[in-house]
């Protein structure tokens, strides 16, 4: 990642929305945020209640050095709803990792946190929606989230595809969250 750091980036500029839901990689997001923080990105970190359990949105504010968005009902001095601002000055927005849960939520159009909410607003003909699924073996095989990754790039979200390998539950198999620089790397595809 430090080469990243180091180098021009199509991102260098840009204001990332990076979400993450409640699952184990949770831990890698940081990695990636301080990559993009370095290149000269502007990054806003939403959280849902579940990331909170895994990562501290003080390692994100610490980052960024903004306020992490995890409360839809913290609105700051906004005039604005915060999650319309958010949508609307978007570059981007990547959600990792992307829980099982959060699939089918996005794919129903359920917006009950600030994650859902945020790309709820977001007009994807416009500004490019990143989904990066995390999860147990098992859990991704399930017909449920194949059906929901499926209904969400028919409704134009980018699926990044998991990887193979150890999983936190000592299985092995697809479901891995890619790492920080496949992550880095997809997003500046969108701006290539
Ligand atoms: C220790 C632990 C690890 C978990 N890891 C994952 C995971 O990697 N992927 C996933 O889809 N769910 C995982 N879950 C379940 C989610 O945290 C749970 O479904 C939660 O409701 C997701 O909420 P969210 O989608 O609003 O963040 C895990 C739960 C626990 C207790």
């Amino acid at each position: 990642m430090s080469d990243h750091a180091q180098c021009e980036s199509h991102l260098s500029g840009r204001h990332l929305l990076v979400a993450l839901s409640g699952g184990i990689a949770c831990y890698k997001v940081a990695s990636l945020v301080s990559s993009l923080v370095q290149i000269g990105a502007k990054v806003d970190v939403l959280m849902t209640d579940a990331a909170t359990q895994f990562i501290s949105p003080l390692t994100f504010e610490s980052l960024t050095g903004r306020e992490v968005y995890d409360c839809q009902w913290d609105q700051g001095d906004c005039k604005t709803p915060l999650h319309i601002q958010l949508a609307d000055q978007a570059d981007a927005l990547l959600i990792a990792p992307c829980t099982m849960n959060m699939l089918a939520k996005l794919a129903m159009g359920i917006t009950n946190d600030p994650v859902t909410l945020v790309a709820s607003a977001i007009d994807r003909s416009t500004t490019p929606v990143l989904l990066a699924p995390a999860m147990n073996v098992t859990m991704y095989s399930q017909p449920s989230t194949k059906r929901n990754i499926a209904t969400l790039e028919a409704d134009g979200f980018t699926i990044l595809d998991s990887t193979e390998g150890w999983q936190a539950c000592k299985s092995f198999g697809k479901g891995r969250l890619p790492e920080p620089k496949t992550l880095f790397e997809a997003l500046e595809y969108c701006f290539a």
